[in-house]
């Protein structure tokens, strides 16, 4: 499935602030189908294993932190170029340059509390996919 996945988590801090449905409806009006999908909290363990990629960055103990801070919902989404899509989708990193209308502008509090996480390579969706859901758990 390379090229049609992507991976996603509606983070805490918008699940805290009721947000789930919102984003679930936008994003299947958006053209992105479920693949699979759990709601559950990551300890700090696997929120640091998560984002290993980032340790050397400043930023990494306070998004672990943040990222253990509460329940999310992770998703296999599909769609043609899935990356690229779901990345234009959500927009920028830091919702304050987001563009109007997308899940991180609407939804997003800050350049760490952004509402949601969207994979960002065809490799890293397929590493990421893995690190949540087995193949019996992928519709
Ligand atoms: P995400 O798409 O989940 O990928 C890495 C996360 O690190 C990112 O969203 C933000 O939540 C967070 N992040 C990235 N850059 C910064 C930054 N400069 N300061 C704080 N958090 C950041």
């Amino acid at each position: 499935m390379a090229g049609k996945i992507t991976l996603t988590m509606i983070k805490p801090e918008a699940v805290r602030k009721g947000h789930i449905g919102a984003i679930l409806a936008m994003l299947s009006e958006g053209g992105f189908r479920i693949v699979a999908m759990k709601y559950m909290k990551l300890s700090r363990e696997t929120a640091e294993k998560f984002y290993e990629v980032h340790k050397e960055k400043p930023f990494y103990n306070d998004l672990t932190e943040f990222m253990s801070s509460g329940p999310i919902v992770a998703a296999i989404l599909e769609k043609e170029n899935a990356i690229e899509a779901y990345r234009g989708f959500i927009g920028t990193t830091n919702p304050a340059d987001a563009a109007k209308g997308t899940v991180r502008n609407l939804f997003g509090s800050n350049i760490q509390e952004n509402a949601v996480h969207g994979s960002d390579s065809d490799e890293n969706a397929l590493v990421e996919a893995g690190f949540f859901f087995s193949e019996l758990e992928r519709y």
